[in-house]
C-alpha cells in the first residue's frame, strides 16, 4: 500500500505555494492531511484542495507536528527562521528559497539529476535550486553522462512570473500605459519592461554579475558534484508572462554529434525533444506554460566552437522551475509515485 503523507505548505497564499498545491492535486500525491501556512495576515483565508476549502493557518512550530514533508516557498528570511524549527519537529523540509542552497549540509536537488543527494540531509532540509538552473541541468544531464561537461555559456530569457504576482500585474499596467502613450510605472519591475529587456536582479558590484547569474554558476557545480564545470551566464528579463527560455552552448570533454545528442535527449527523463527546425518546430514559451516537461530544441553542432553543441531550452518556471521540482523531490524521497 502506498504511504500517505501529511504535508505542510509554507507560503500557501503565494504564487509558487498555490502552484505547489495544484501540483499535489494534479499528480495525485497521497496527501492524508494538507496544512496550508502563511503569515498571520492570511490566517483564516481558505484555499481549495481536492474540491474542499482548507483554512490557511499562521505559521507556528506546532503546525509542523506530525508533518512528513514541509514544502517552503515564503522567501529566504522566513525559511531561515522556520526551516530548522520544522525539521526539529521531524518534517523533511523542501525549500524553494535561496537561503540554504549553498549550505554544505543541505543537498541541492533536481530529481532527474541527483535525487540520491537528497537522501543525506544533516539539517533535515533539502534545497530546490533556482528556476534557471533547474531547466538547464535537466537538459544537460544526458550530455554530461555521455561525455562530461567542461564549459557552459548560457543566456536566459526569463519570464515575469518568476518575480511574483505583483510583477505580472505591474507589467500589464506598463503595457496599458505604453499603448495609451502615458508614463510607465517602473517602481516594481526596476525599469520599463514593456517593449524592452531588463537586467534588474540584485547586482554583485565586486564581480559585475547579477546574483541570478552567479546562482547558475555555483548551483550547477553543486548539483553535478563537479567544481571544475565552467559556467558563463547572462540573465535577461523578457516581456513574457510565464516560462523561461535559455540559449545554451555546451562544451564536453569529447565531441558528441547533434544526432547523438538528440537521441540521448529524446529518451532522458523530464525532457521533451521539440526539434524539427527545418519545419519551423522549436520550443516556444506558450507551448511550455502549465506543462511539466523541459522542452529542448535547436540542437546543433556549434559552428563557432567545433565539438561543442548549441541548444534552446524552454520550461515553465513556476512548475519545473519551482513547485513541480519540489513535489518531485518529496515523491522521490517517500516513494509515493509508481
Ligand atoms: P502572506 O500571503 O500571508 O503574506 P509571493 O512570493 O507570491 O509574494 O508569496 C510569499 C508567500 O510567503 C505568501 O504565502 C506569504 O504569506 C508567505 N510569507 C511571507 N512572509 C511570511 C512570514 N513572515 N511568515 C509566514 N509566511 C510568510
Amino acid at each position: 500500500m502506498t504511504k500517505t503523507l501529511n504535508v505542510a505548505v509554507l507560503g500557501a497564499t503565494g504564487a509558487v505555494g498555490q502552484e505547489i498545491i495544484r501540483v499535489l492535486e494534479q499528480r495525485e500525491v497521497p496527501v492524508e492531511r494538507l496544512v496550508p501556512l502563511a503569515s498571520p495576515r492570511s490566517a483564516g483565508r481558505t484555499i481549495r484542495f481536492r474540491g474542499r476549502e482548507v483554512k490557511v493557518e499562521a505559521v507556528t512550530e506546532e503546525a509542523f507536528e506530525g508533518i512528513d514533508v514541509a514544502l517552503f516557498s515564503a522567501g529566504g528570511g522566513t525559511s531561515k527562521e522556520w526551516a530548522p524549527r520544522a525539521a526539529a519537529r521531524g518534517a523533511v523540509v523542501i525549500d524553494n528559497s535561496s537561503a540554504w542552497r549553498m549550505d554544505p549540509e543541505v543537498p541541492l536537488c533536481v530529481p532527474e539529476v541527483n535525487l540520491d543527494a537528497a537522501r543525506t540531509r544533516p539539517k533535515g532540509i533539502v534545497a530546490n535550486p533556482n528556476c534557471s538552473t533547474i531547466q538547464m541541468v535537466v537538459a544537460l544531464k544526458p550530455l554530461h553522462d555521455e561525455a562530461r561537461i567542461k564549459r557552459i555559456v548560457v543566456s536566459t530569457y526569463q519570464a515575469i512570473s518568476g518575480a511574483g504576482a505583483k510583477a505580472v500585474e505591474s507589467f500589464q499596467g506598463q503595457l496599458a500605459a505604453l499603448v495609451r502613450g502615458e508614463a510607465v510605472d517602473t517602481s516594481v519591475l526596476g525599469g520599463q519592461l514593456a517593449g524592452n529587456l531588463l537586467m534588474s536582479w540584485t547586482r554583485d558590484p565586486a564581480s559585475g554579475y547579477q546574483e541570478e547569474e552567479l546562482k547558475m554558476v555555483h548551483e550547477t557545480r553543486k548539483i553535478f558534484g563537479d567544481e571544475t564545470i565552467r559556467v558563463s551566464p547572462t540573465a535577461v528579463r523578457v516581456p513574457v508572462i510565464n516560462v523561461h527560455a535559455e540559449s545554451i552552448a555546451v562544451e564536453l570533454e569529447r565531441p558528441v554529434s547533434a544526432e547523438r545528442a538528440r537521441e540521448l535527449l529524446a529518451r532522458a527523463p523530464g525532457i521533451e525533444l521539440v526539434d524539427d527546425f527545418a519545419e519551423g518546430v522549436y520550443p516556444q514559451p506558450l507551448q511550455a506554460s502549465g506543462r511539466d516537461a523541459v522542452l529542448v530544441g535547436r540542437v546543433r553542432e556549434d559552428v563557432g566552437n567545433p565539438g561543442g553543441l548549441l541548444m534552446w531550452v524552454v520550461a515553465d518556471n513556476l512548475r519545473k522551475g519551482a513547485a513541480l521540482n519540489a513535489v518531485q523531490i518529496a515523491e522521490g524521497l517517500f516513494g509515493t509515485r509508481g
